[in-house]
C-alpha cells in the first residue's frame, strides 16, 4: 500500500488530480481510452476543481475518458439537486470535454434494480475493467456505499444505508435525516478492487479512524475499505488531519516512502 501524506485538502486534490491526469496522458499517449471510476461527497470537489483546471488551463482532454459513478440514491429523481447524477455534471462533466455517452452512473430509478446493478457491471466488463477508481471513505470506513459487515467480494447491488450514513449525509439535505433516501445502489468492494489501481481520498480529522483501521487494522468487513490491503496498486491519499490517529512510526514510515520516492 503507498500513502500520500499531504499538508491539506486542497494539496490531495492538486496530487490526486495530477497523478488522474498522467494517467490519462499515458493512455492517450498509447491511443488508448482510459476508464475511470469515480466517486462524490465532498473529499472528491478538489480533485474535480484541479483537473477541470488542467482542461481549461493545460488542455487536457477527456474526450477518450469513459466513466462509471460509484453508487447513486435509489428513489431519488435524477433531477434532483442531490442526485449524483447533479453532482457529477455540476461538479465536474459540465466543465470538461467528455461525451455524455461516456458518463455511466447507476439509475436508482430503474424499474427492475436488480437488472440495473447486473448490467452496469456488464458495461465495466464490456469495457475492459476500470483502469482507475477514484475513492473516499465514509466515517464508518466504508468504500462506496458498502457499509460495515457487507462482503468484501460483494459486486455491484442495492444496500441498505446505514443511519450513521444518513446522519452524515443529512448535510446536503438541510439537516433533514428523513429526507436521505433509506437505500442506494452502489457498486460493490470486490467491483472497486478489480480496478487495476484505486485512489482512496482521506481529509479532514472526521476520517482518522476510519483510516486507522484501514491502514493498520485487519482486513475485516467491519471496515470496508481495509480490503484495499489485499489490492495489488493501491494509493491512499490523505492530508494530515486524517492521519492523527495513525501510530507515530506509521506516519513516519510513510512519510519517509514518499520523500525516498520523490527523491
Ligand atoms: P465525503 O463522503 O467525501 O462527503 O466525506 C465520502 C464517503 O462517504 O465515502
Amino acid at each position: 500500500m503507498r500513502v500520500v501524506i499531504q499538508s491539506n485538502s486542497s494539496t490531495v486534490g492538486t496530487w490526486a488530480a495530477r497523478h488522474i491526469a498522467g494517467a490519462i496522458q499515458e493512455a492517450a499517449s498509447r491511443n488508448s481510452r482510459f476508464v475511470l471510476g469515480l466517486a462524490t461527497g465532498s473529499t472528491p470537489l478538489t480533485t474535480y476543481a484541479e483537473l477541470i483546471r488542467m482542461h481549461r488551463e493545460e488542455g487536457l482532454s477527456f474526450a477518450h475518458v469513459i466513466t462509471f459513478n460509484m453508487d447513486e440514491y435509489v428513489g431519488l429523481p435524477k433531477e434532483h439537486p442531490e442526485s449524483y447524477h447533479s453532482f457529477m455534471w455540476n461538479n465536474f462533466f459540465s466543465h470538461i470535454d467528455i461525451l455524455p455517452e461516456n458518463t455511466n452512473i447507476l439509475n436508482g430509478n430503474a424499474a427492475d434494480l436488480l437488472q440495473e446493478c447486473a448490467d452496469y457491471e456488464r458495461r465495466i466488463t464490456d469495457v475492459g475493467g476500470i483502469d482507475l477508481f477514484l475513492a473516499g471513505i465514509g466515517v464508518d470506513g466504508h468504500l462506496a456505499f458498502n457499509e460495515p459487515f457487507s462482503s468484501l467480494t460483494s459486486r455491484t447491488r442495492v444496500m441498505d444505508l446505514t443511519i450513521d450514513t444518513r446522519i452524515v449525509n443529512s448535510r446536503f439535505f438541510d439537516g433533514d435525516v428523513n429526507a436521505v433516501p433509506k437505500q442506494a445502489l452502489t457498486v460493490g468492494v470486490g467491483t472497486v478492487c478489480d480496478a487495476r489501481q484505486v485512489i482512496l481520498l482521506a481529509t479532514g480529522y472526521v476520517k482518522a479512524n476510519a483510516l486507522k483501521h484501514t491502514i493498520e487494522g485487519d482486513v475485516s468487513h467491519v471496515w470496508t475499505a481495509s480490503a484495499l490491503q489485499m489490492h495489488p496498486d493501491p494509493i491512499i491519499v490523505c492530508d494530515e488531519q486524517a492521519c492523527m490517529d495513525l501510530k507515530v512510526s506509521t506516519y513516519r514510515y510513510f512519510k519517509e516512502e514518499e520523500a525516498g520516492s520523490n527523491q
